[in-house]
């Protein structure tokens, strides 16, 4: 029996960790942010890969680092306020991000 248990607590374990292929589907706060994606960062992370900015699909970014990097700006990279990109939008924003991540 307890066999039985550590079995499937490993499998389940493993399952989490294997790399989520196939279409990206977004619903509908991601498909918000993707918009705010395209209109102010596309330019510099093409589809989220490396441009004149770093990729941000492959690295596990914290949401408060992207919010902080998007309202600061850093180098090369413009800051955006919340007349340019509203708390709302910043949220979809990251949720866009991370599902960018998850699908890479
Ligand atoms: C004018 C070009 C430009 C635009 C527009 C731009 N970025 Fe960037 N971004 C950069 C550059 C250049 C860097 C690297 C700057 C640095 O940290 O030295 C960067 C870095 C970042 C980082 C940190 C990546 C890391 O690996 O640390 C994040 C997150 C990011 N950008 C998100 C965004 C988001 C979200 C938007 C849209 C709201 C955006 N950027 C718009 C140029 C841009």
């Amino acid at each position: 029996m307890r066999w039985a248990a550590l079995l499937l607590l490993l499998g389940c374990s493993a399952r989490r960790t294997e790399p989520i292929a196939g279409p990206l589907v977004l619903d509908d706060e991601a498909a918000r942010g993707e918009r705010v994606f395209m209109q102010n960062c596309h330019s510099c992370h093409p589809f989220g890969e490396g441009g004149l900015g770093f990729s941000l699909n492959d690295k596990p970014l914290p949401g408060f680092m992207i919010r902080a990097q998007v309202r600061t700006g850093f180098g090369v990279m413009p800051g955006f306020d919340e007349q340019q990109i509203p708390r709302e939008d910043l949220d979809a924003l990251v949720v866009y991000l991370r599902r960018l991540r998850k699908h890479g």
